[in-house]
């Protein structure tokens, strides 16, 4: 439990960047002590700055600007601004206030179906004091609520409907399929996909420019390619290369995050499609060792490599298959040496069967 002083200190730094109004970003960020990780201090703090998803960002935000709010479902993968937006629509809705208008509950809460009785009715049943805010509109905020119970997810089906007229629920979670059809059927669904490529480009660009950051072309383009559209990841990708590094290059990147280099993979893929199984072996050992890869990493960019290189498909289909079997046992923790060998010896079934397709 945090003492009523760390909620009024809480409270008084919501509120200082909240009244700055425009530049608010920069006035938060001197809030912040130094070593904040960017991921929170470049956490968007209003709806405009949530990058990328505009269909779903107008929408929410029209909804808000008329106080219409509906019950809201957002899923998809991590990073991708989820709870960001929810937090900065409540913002939107409750400014200073806002401490006193949401329940956040998120999975490191216990959400059995005890809190759903107790916690989640107490919030919702009580009457709202909203002295200035715009809405008197409670909102409860069920983070990672792919991970509340079956029993917890049932009972909420009730409070949602009961409460309705003076509370909104905004859960939020990775997983749609975890959460129940009659939840789902109470909300408004969100989808919030991976970011392409060019917003989080931009994001990145913003974050260097605002950070003063060295950081060429290469390096920029090889955190976005690894960053999957995950936010979170390539911020933190940034952040590690940078403090690793001063000058945030390509190399530095790779170096950083200890994935192999694309000149690497390229490599490797020769090896595996051109040599013996013993000289494969050796060749890719050695690289594993000299520059510290994880063989998981190097089967996954193995595969990117097979999809742009030509071959028959019945054999692309197997090779495929195999390495997604590799990745798999390699997930739980199979031996590598082991695993080394099933990859080289999947290759050397294509380059038979290539053989046998040339004759
Ligand atoms: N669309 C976005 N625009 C700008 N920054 C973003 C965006 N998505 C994520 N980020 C960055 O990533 C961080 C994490 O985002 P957020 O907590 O909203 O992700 P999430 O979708 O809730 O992920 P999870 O499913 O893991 O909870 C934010 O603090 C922010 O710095
Ligand atoms: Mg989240």
């Amino acid at each position: 439990m945090s003492s009523p002083m760390d909620v009024d200190v809480e409270r008084e730094q919501d509120m200082r960047y909240l009244q700055t109004g425009k530049g608010k970003v920069v006035e938060r960020e001197q809030l912040l002590p130094k070593a904040t990780p960017w991921v929170e201090k470049y956490r968007p703090q209003s709806l405009a700055d949530v990058a990328a998803h505009k269909d779903i960002i107008d929408t929410v935000d029209r909804l808000t600007n008329e106080n219409r709010l509906p019950h809201l479902l957002l899923y998809g993968p991590p990073g991708t601004g989820k709870t960001s937006t929810v937090l900065a629509v409540a913002r939107k809705l409750y400014g200073g206030n806002l401490r006193n208008m949401i329940l956040e509950l998120n999975a490191s809460d216990d959400r059995g179906i005890d809190v759903v009785r107790q916690q989640i009715q107490d919030f919702a049943s009580t009457q709202s004091f909203s002295f200035g805010a715009k809405s008197s509109v409670k909102l409860v905020l069920l983070d990672e609520a792919d991970a509340m119970t079956k029993d917890a997810q049932f009972a909420l089906r009730r409070v949602i409907e009961k409460y309705t007229k003076s509370t909104r629920f905004a859960l939020i979670c990775n997983h749609v399929n975890k959460i129940i059809p009659a939840l789902q059927s109470r909300c408004t669904r969100f989808r919030f996909a991976p970011l392409d490529a060019a917003h989080v480009r931009e994001r990145l660009q913003y974050v260097i420019k605002a950070e003063g950051l060295d950081v060429d072309e290469s390096g920029l383009s090889a955190v976005v390619r690894l960053s999957n559209g995950d936010m979170r990841k390539a911020l933190n990708i940034l952040q590690s290369t940078h403090m690793a590094s001063q000058h945030v290059s390509e190399k530095a990147v790779y170096l950083c995050t200890g994935n192999p280099m694309p000149k690497d993979v390229e490599q490797i893929s020769n090896w595996l499609l051109n040599e013996d199984f013993a000289t494969s072996y050796k060749y890719i050992s050695d690289m594993k060792t000299t520059k510290g890869l994880a063989l998981v990493d190097i089967v996954r960019e193995v595969t990117m490599f097979i999809f742009m290189i030509k071959m028959p498909s019945t054999v692309r289909v197997q090779l495929i298959n195999d390495l997604a079997d590799i990745e798999y046992r390699l997930s739980f923790g199979c031996n590598d040496k082991l695993q080394l060998g099933s990859l080289i010896g999947s290759f050397t079934h294509v380059r038979c069967a290539m053989e046998a397709a040339a004759k």
